[in-house]
């Protein structure tokens, strides 16, 4: 038995479903343990793009069991379209993918309320997905939640739906002056889409334990980034899960002791979407070229990323939070051509430098970063694929992020491609044990 879990280090959109691809491969099971259709993760192969959301990054290849784990929240009308997508593109959907019957499920209600919260936060908001994330989970939290093997018991199930409905909908008309659409026939319409899902509802959890007494090997794919998270992350202005190492044994049913290495990837700069505090970001010229450069564009919604360089201190409070074993750096081929790099190595506020990432929004907001100044390189690394062979600055600017962070850098990526990655100067050959 072996298991190894990759998360995001920062706000998301950091590479995972390159990466993920990447070992997929090598493992038994691909397991999504949290988040939902707010995720977007990007597959290259060839010249085929994917954009998975729901469906773990294991589903190209042969042999992978893909989980949607019990700490999902799952759009089912979303699950069959994306299942529709790769079954037309040939991937063989059903045999690859297994949906965990604890994970629960969003509803239109949800979607619609997501918009209403935000449409009354105004400058306040989020700046969420707008795929009801936020609304399913605190269903869940306050035990309202309706779960996908509730779909197996459709007197049940309806029961439960109409009288969450009725709730509903009286929070959409007392709280937010509007009328839920869409709740007609929603039972019916439900327990048909479920219909086509029943063959692949199992016990998640417990087909994960069996396949660690078998000996196989497991992957976690972590959604969204650490610093999203609803708990270490920049609070509200995070998602309503788990997204770190910490979420994977509540989110899928194995014990927390049970994996074997934590890994997370990183971009070789910042980005993040959506509202919120963002220390190291760019505003201006340098920052439009960064998007440019990167396109940085969110794969869910199409939003532009927010750009900005390289955080340390928030890099190790995310090595930390998570106990990681080794780094992805990806995105290294966007800084070609930048001149002169910057790196923040701490936050300077109210007269001292702080070195740990602050909890308050308010400091956040208010601090000033302190920057490290490294030279650029101008030359394209895109088919570079060992260490040596990046332009001396490169390999200075990656050597100087890895020591600062204190956690060997695996694997470095200098483009999409799945072949446009090598192992890092300290990074090990496998990472299974
Ligand atoms: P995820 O959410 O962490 O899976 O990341 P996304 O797929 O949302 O965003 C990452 C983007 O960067 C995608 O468009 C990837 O194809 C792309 N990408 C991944 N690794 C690299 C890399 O090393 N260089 C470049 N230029 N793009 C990359
Ligand atoms: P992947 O897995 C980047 C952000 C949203 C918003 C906040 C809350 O592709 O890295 P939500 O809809 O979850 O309630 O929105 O979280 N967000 C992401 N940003 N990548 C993601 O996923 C994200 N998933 C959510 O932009 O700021
Ligand atoms: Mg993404």
């Amino acid at each position: 038995m072996s298991s190894s879990a990759v998360v995001g280090l920062q706000w998301g959109d950091e590479g995972k479903g390159k990466v993920i691809d990447s070992l997929a491969s090598e493992a038994d099971f691909v397991v999504r343990y949290a988040g939902g259709n707010n995720a977007g993760h990007t597959v290259i192969v060839g010249d085929e793009k994917y954009v998975l959301h729901l469906i773990p990054g294991g589903i190209l290849h042969a042999g992978t069991i893909n989980l949607i784990g019990r700490g999902l929240v799952v759009d089912l009308a979303a699950l069959l379209e994306e299942m529709d997508g790769l079954i037309a593109r040939g991937v063989p959907v059903d045999e690859r993918l297994r949906i965990d019957g604890r994970a629960h499920v969003i509803f239109p209600y949800h979607r619609q309320l997501d918009g209403m919260a935000e449409a009354k936060l105004g400058e306040g908001k989020i700046g969420t997905t707008g795929r009801g994330i936020g609304p399913a989970y605190a269903d869940k939290v306050a035990r309202n939640g309706i779960r996908v093997a509730d779909l197996l018991q459709p007197e049940y199930f309806a029961t439960r739906l109409k009288a969450v409905l009725a709730e509903k909908s009286a929070l959409a008309e007392k709280v937010y002056g509007q009328s839920l659409r869409d709740c007609d026939d929603l039972v019916e319409r439900a327990l048909e889409m479920a219909k086509r899902l029943f063959p692949l509802i199992v016990d998640g959890g417990a087909m994960i334990r069996a396949g660690y007494r078998d000996g196989k090997r497991v992957l976690f794919e972590g959604a969204q980034g650490t610093m999203l998270d609803l708990d270490s992350g920049t609070f509200p202005f995070v998602t309503s899960s788990w997204t770190g190492v910490a979420g994977i044994a509540g989110g899928t049913g194995v014990s927390p002791r049970s994996l074997d290495r934590a890994l997370a990837v990183t971009k070789a700069y910042t980005t993040r979407v959506g509202e919120g505090p963002f220390p190291s970001e760019l505003h201006g010229e340098v920052g439009e070229r960064l998007r440019a450069a990167g396109n940085e564009y969110g794969a869910t919604t199409g939003r532009p990323r927010r750009c900005g360089w390289f955080d340390v201190v928030l890099g190790r409070y995310s090595c930390e939070v998570n106990g990681l074993d080794g780094i992805f750096l990806t995105n290294l081929d966007v800084l070609s051509g930048f001149g002169d790099l910057q790196v923040v190595t701490g936050y300077r506020h109210a007269g001292h430098v702080l070195t740990d990432f602050p909890g308050e929004n308010s400091v956040l907001e208010e601090l000033e970063v302190v920057t490290e100044i490294l030279p650029g390189w101008d030359e394209d690394i895109t088919a570079v694929r060992s260490f040596e062979d990046l332009p001396p600055n490169c390999q200075n600017y990656v050597d100087f992020l890895e020591q600062q962070m204190g956690v060997p850098f695996e694997r470095i990526s200098v483009g999409p491609g799945r072949d446009q990655i090598f192992v890092g100067k300290n990074g090990s050959e496998s990472l299974w044990q």
